[in-house]
């Protein structure tokens, strides 16, 4: 089935943001922002900027009636710069204005007094001043420093990886609009409506009953709108509060790039130790994560990264340490993965760098090291492992041999194109690391025309979330898809939301849409009993619109039911509450069981270099993925292909670019290149794995969000050893993304960084 939005999406009318009708009155707002990464913020002088047209009120720290501070998980982000400026983007005044052309306008005449202070951009620097956002976070397993001892081989080196630009079609913004006795509404364009509300109500001093969050969809998120969306939220209920009128703020592409931050860079040193038969013994890695200017995220990615570190492989010992390190950046935040793809990055870059030094193949070493049932994850897990079911089905169908063999031989007859192929098997765990977060709410009533209206805390970005929740009650129903509608995500509708992130809205809200749907059936069967003379409830079905004793039709159908359970005052509405169980972490030992299940798959990439000019391109991704049973084949072959896509951008092309004084350089779509059509592979192919294992996603169909992101890795190494095929002296440095600009000093400079081996 397809997703239910398809049809309204390519008409045109998918309501976001900036479509929502205004109301009279409503007032415009632009941001200043700071033009320094950091300084003291000595003065600021808007008096030109009031006196210019349409202005009707002008906002700054010390105007806010309730905390200057919109921090979730650590209090260290004022809503506007107050003392200080943090980074080059950072929310100094709030312009109001009639119209927004006169809100950019006046903006503009601000000026700001700001002395300089140190800029830090690089997060190993921020390491060595000991400016780090939380202590550093440890994983061990078994005993890495003996292990080492009795390798026969032991590798050290360094891997870097920058980070990507989320680029949601539609960028930030908020409506706040007032409602009866000083509260107000605010649509946002944000994967968290209760994170919102939180905000708001911080920054405004309003009780959280006073403020109402709606949003209808997102334009895309991928984690950019899980924290990131709040201050736009924030600046618009302040402004709204203030003012008494409605505020908007849509924000402009650049200034998104701008003010917003991004997936998180990080820098790592590895040391892995293998034996004679190539299995690896130990890994130690330590993780320099560049947080950017304030927590945000950063301590809930940086601990996902240590999740993920040891990717789909099971090593005995390991040491990993991972530390947040605070740079004059703006701050960087949830992204497709969350961490893990860096984790991830990391162990593949060792492993290659083993396989190089030992002169065997990768997949080799992959293949040997791959986790099995009853494996412990370095966080105490006991794997229910696929990751040697898909490796094989994937090699079964895709023949990884062939694959290289034509390669090979692709490589022996052309000089200056080069193939290369490599493997990519991931394991991606599903639930939110903090296990508190893993619940969610649906309200489910039945009208008494027989049609069926859902909310639930999802929010739907494009990932179909809304279709599989419509699809859950449907199908507990015995109903078409028509009947059922998804209403918009409301925090007075669904109170205290986790955010839509970590691949588990479907888990999570389907879930009690399964429980709200099967509670009010069951009041359904308990008044169907009476009527259809049936001797128990149990004895009641209801099939496609008709009720059945004992599996036999009957002539009650749904309308009739439904208006007779009304007419007992029994009522057609549930509200329910599910959580996870069976998870738990605990920090202080670093052991638990933090995930309801993993999702795992193999994929196999290629890509051909042209290795005059450097350009290349990603021929196929052949996966074997662990969907279990796929609820929605449509929707989640869309999240396959577009998570792959994404994943070979942020590896390959994505550039973000900071100067020195922190200003981005990659600030518009002409300096920042994402993948078009063109880059797309000419072929995506993948295989469910054949499995009837059972897991806790909903209806037994795994979570798909985020895990196909990480076979784009595997595009990293398919051009390296592409370029490895050129001049196998060449060792390029584990340097994330292979631009074009770097496969061509890879293929040529001499001073290309030699990988310490
Ligand atoms: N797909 C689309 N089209 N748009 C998005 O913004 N976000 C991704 C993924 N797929 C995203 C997407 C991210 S980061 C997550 S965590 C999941 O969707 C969240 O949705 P789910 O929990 O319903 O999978
Ligand atoms: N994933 C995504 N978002 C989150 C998580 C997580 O594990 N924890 C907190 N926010
Ligand atoms: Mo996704 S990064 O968990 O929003």
């Amino acid at each position: 089935m397809k997703n239910l939005d398809s049809k309204s999406h390519v008409r045109g009318e998918s309501i976001y943001l900036d479509d929502i009708p205004l109301i009279q009155e409503t007032l415009y707002a632009c941001v200043y922002d700071s033009t320094v990464a950091h300084g003291k913020l000595k003065n600021v002088d808007v008096s030109e900027a009031e006196k210019a047209k349409g202005v009707v009120k002008i906002i700054t720290a010390k105007d806010l009636i309730g905390e200057n501070q919109i921090g979730g998980i650590l209090p260290d982000e004022p809503l506007f710069a107050d003392e200080e400026v943090h980074f080059q983007g950072m929310p100094i005044a709030l312009v109001l204005a009639e119209t927004e052309e006169q809100a950019r306008s006046a903006a503009k005449k601000i000026k700001t007094e700001i002395e300089l202070l140190e800029i830090v951009t690089d997060p190993r620097v921020a390491f060595a001043k000991n400016d780090l956002i939380v202590p550093p976070k440890h994983f061990k397993l078994g005993d890495a420093d003996k292990a080492f001892k009795t390798c026969a081989y032991v590798f050290e080196g360094r891997a870097d990886i920058n980070g990507q630009e989320h680029l949601y079609i539609e960028t930030q913004g908020a409506y706040a609009v007032p409602t009866e006795q000083g509260g107000m509404r605010v649509y946002s364009s944000t994967q968290g409506p209760t994170a919102v509300q939180r905000c708001v109500s911080r920054v405004t001093a309003l009780p959280m009953h006073q403020i109402e969050v709606d949003v209808t969809r997102l334009g895309g998120g991928f984690g950019g709108k899980e924290d990131q969306a709040n201050a736009w939220a924030a600046l618009c209920a302040v402004g709204t509060q203030l003012t008494k009128r409605p505020v908007k703020y849509a924000l402009h592409r650049m200034e998104d790039m701008r003010m917003t931050g991004k997936r998180h860079p990080y820098s790592a040193d590895y040391k892995i130790g293998l034996n004679k038969d190539l299995k690896i013994a130990a890994y130690e890695v330590v993780f320099y994560q560049n947080a950017g200017a304030s927590a945000d995220l950063s301590p809930p990615v940086l601990e996902r990264t240590l999740f993920h570190c040891t990717n789909a492989y099971f090593i005995p010992n390991v040491t990993a340490t991972a530390h947040s390190c605070r740079t004059n950046l703006p701050p960087n935040t949830a992204f497709r993965g969350f961490g893990g793809p860096q984790g991830m990055f990391v162990i593949e870059s060792a492993i290659a760098h083993a396989a190089e030094a030992l002169n065997v193949s990768a997949s080799e070493i992959q293949r040997k090291n791959l986790i099995g049932d009853g494996d412990e994850f370095p966080y105490g897990q006991i794997a229910e492992s696929e990751a040697i079911t898909t490796w094989t089905q994937a090699d079964a169908k895709f023949d990884f041999a062939k694959l290289q063999k034509k390669a090979d031989e692709f490589n022996a007859e052309n000089k200056f194109f080069k193939k290369g192929v490599a493997l990519m098997p991931i394991c991606f765990g599903i639930s939110f690391t903090k296990t508190p977060m893993n619940q969610a709410r649906s309200l489910v009533h039945v009208y008494t025309d027989g049609s069926v209206a859902v909310s639930t805390g999802a929010v739907e970005m494009g990932q179909g979330v809304n279709t599989k929740i419509a699809q859950v009650a449907a199908r507990i129903f015995s109903l078409p898809i028509e009947r059922i509608k998804i209403h918009t995500t409301n925090t007075l509708r669904i109170a205290n939301t986790s955010p839509t992130a970590a691949s588990a809205a479907a888990d999570l809200n389907g879930h009690a849409t399964q429980i709200a749907c099967e509670t009010i059936l069951q009041r359904l069967k308990d008044v169907a009993k009476d009527l259809v003379e049936a001797q128990s409830a149990d004895d009641v079905s209801i099939e496609n619109g008709f009720v059945f004793r004992k599996g036999e039709s009957t002539d009650l159908d749904w309308l009739t039911l439904v208006n007779e359970c009304h007419m007992q005052r029994v009522s057609l509405s549930e509200h329910a509450h599910y959580a996870t169980q069976g998870i738990h972490f605990d920090w202080s030992t670093a052991k638990g069981h933090p995930f309801a299940y993993h999702v795992y798959g193999t994929a196999v990439v290629g890509a051909t270099v042209d290795c005059l000019r450097g350009i290349y391109t990603v021929d196929f991704v052949k996966a074997c993925h662990d969907f279990g049973s796929s609820m929605n084949t449509s929707v989640d072959y869309g999240q396959i292909e577009g998570g792959i896509v994404q994943g070979i951008g942020w590896l390959t092309m994505e550039e973000v670019v900071y100067d020195e004084s922190g200003r981005l350089r990659s600030n518009a779509l002409s300096t920042y290149k994402i993948p078009d059509i063109y880059s797309v592979p000419k072929t995506i192919e993948f295989i469910p794995l054949e499995t009837t294992r059972e897991s806790l996603a909903i209806f037994n169909s795994k979570a798909v969000g985020e895990p196909p992101l990480m076979y784009g890795i595997g595009a990293y190494f398919a051009i390296r050893n592409a370029v490895r095929a050129f001049n196998s002296e060449n060792s390029p440095a584990f340097d994330a993304p292979f631009t074009p600009e770097r496969v061509l000093m890879n293929l040529y400079s001499e001073t290309v960084k030699k990988m310490k081996v």
